[in-house]
């Protein structure tokens, strides 16, 4: 059995379905405390895999986390939840407080207090994999080399300032108590069941529903996008074979301007389902008000994991971003589901 946080949001949904789609995979224990963004609606296909089991609870609660330690005696705890939103986080930083760091902390205290408990290969095998962002190093300008895993620190929004505090964590986890931990650092996802508030997904909703495509500033700023299910399979890997107290950058080798990313996804559109009218889709470009702090460029090293370990990205951007396209014009009851009151309110909040 494996512990899996967060696995009702987008990529730790994605997780769970990828790693129970091997017939041979440990079964998986999913808390999740099915925030805004968590959504049952992306486990829907495991309703009757009786090796997914759901329980519907927050990290922070450590009477909880111990009680499902010592019921399902995990073999491994991969940590995705958190509040994963940039602009919420400008808008309220508190949550980010409360569940990407204390969260991580009562995590990593209730998972210590288990793994002491454990003997022989339990003990030896077992692993802490912290799903982390490449966004706590900071900002790159655009002749800047690429973050590598040695590069400092340096947050500049609540959403990776709290998450570079729970990478902290994590790693003096392990260096004070010999705590088997493992950290990954990933660039920008996107693919199916991403929740519309980020870019990707969000563009390609407004577009169809004939909505302005907003765009920050000058929409010059760099990600690095990665498929999901790319990242899936390096969490897997660096699970099985990282290198304990190691951390490990994860990307695309895909830098992308925000603009160039948005042209791509109308033309894709402009194809799979021009507008009745003809007009391209990119008329719907609309530029907005820049997100305080915007960081400029973000650029992932990821050669150690590729040196090391032996992954690769399977998708290029060009690849990934047409089945994203595709995946959400074939899925209009799981968005029917998640464009609910609170989300109207969300944008409502945020683009006027
Ligand atoms: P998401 O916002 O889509 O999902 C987060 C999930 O965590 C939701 O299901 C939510 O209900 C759950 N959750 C929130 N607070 C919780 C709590 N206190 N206890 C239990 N569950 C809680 O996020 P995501 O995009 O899937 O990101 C997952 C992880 O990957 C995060 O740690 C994020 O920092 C990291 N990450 C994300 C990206 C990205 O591009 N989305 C890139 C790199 C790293
Ligand atoms: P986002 O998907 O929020 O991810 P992150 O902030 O974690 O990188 O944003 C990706 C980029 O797109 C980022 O530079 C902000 C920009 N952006 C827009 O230009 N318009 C939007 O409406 C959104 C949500 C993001």
């Amino acid at each position: 059995m494996i512990l899996v946080t967060g696995g009702a949001g987008f990529i730790g949904g994605n997780f769970v379905l990828d790693w129970l789609a091997d017939p041979s995979a440990e079964s998986i224990v999913n808390l999740d405390k099915l925030t805004y963004a968590g959504n049952l609606a992306t486990l829907e296909p495991l309703k009757n895999d009786t090796r997914h089991v759901f329980i519907h609870g927050d990290i922070g609660d450590q009477e909880l986390v111990k009680r499902l330690l010592a019921q399902y005696k995990p073999m491994a705890i991969v940590n995705f939840a958190a509040e994963s939103h940039v602009d919420r986080s400008i808008h309220g930083p508190a949550e980010f407080v409360q569940t990407n760091i204390v969260g991580t902390f009562n995590l990593l205290e209730c998972a210590r207090e288990y793994w002491n408990s454990l003997e022989g290969n339990a003990k030896e095998a077992f692993r802490f994999h912290h799903v982390s962002t490449d966004e706590v190093y900071g900002s790159l300008s655009a002749t800047d080399p690429a973050f590598t895993e040695t590069k400092a620190f340096e947050p500049n929004s609540p959403y990776s300032a709290s998450k570079a505090a729970s990478d902290h964590l994590v790693r003096a986890w392990f260096h004070t108590y010999g705590f088997p931990v493992v950290t990954t650092n990933c660039s920008n996802n996107y693919g199916p069941y991403h929740f519309p508030e980020k870019l990707i997904p969000l563009v390609i909703l407004n577009a169809l529903n004939s909505k302005p495509l907003p765009i920050y500033g000058d929409g010059q700023q760099v990600r690095d996008w990665l498929y999901v299910g790319d990242h899936c399979s390096a969490i897997r890997q660096v699970l099985a074979k990282g290198k304990l107290g190691e951390t490990y950058n994860i990307g695309g080798w895909n830098e992308k301007a925000n603009i160039e990313v948005v042209n791509t996804i109308c033309n894709i559109l402009d194809e799979l389902k021009s507008r009745a009218d003809g007009v391209p889709y990119a008329s719907q470009i609309t530029y907005v008000k820049d997100r305080p702090g915007h960081d400029r460029r973000y650029a992932i090293d990821a050669s150690k994991v590729e040196r090391e370990l032996g992954w690769r990205p399977a998708e290029t951007f060009e690849t990934g971003i047409l089945k994203t396209v595709q995946w959400y014009l074939d899925n209009p009851a799981w968005i029917d589901g998640v464009v609910s009151g609170s989300y109207r309110d969300w944008l409502q909040k945020q683009y006027t």
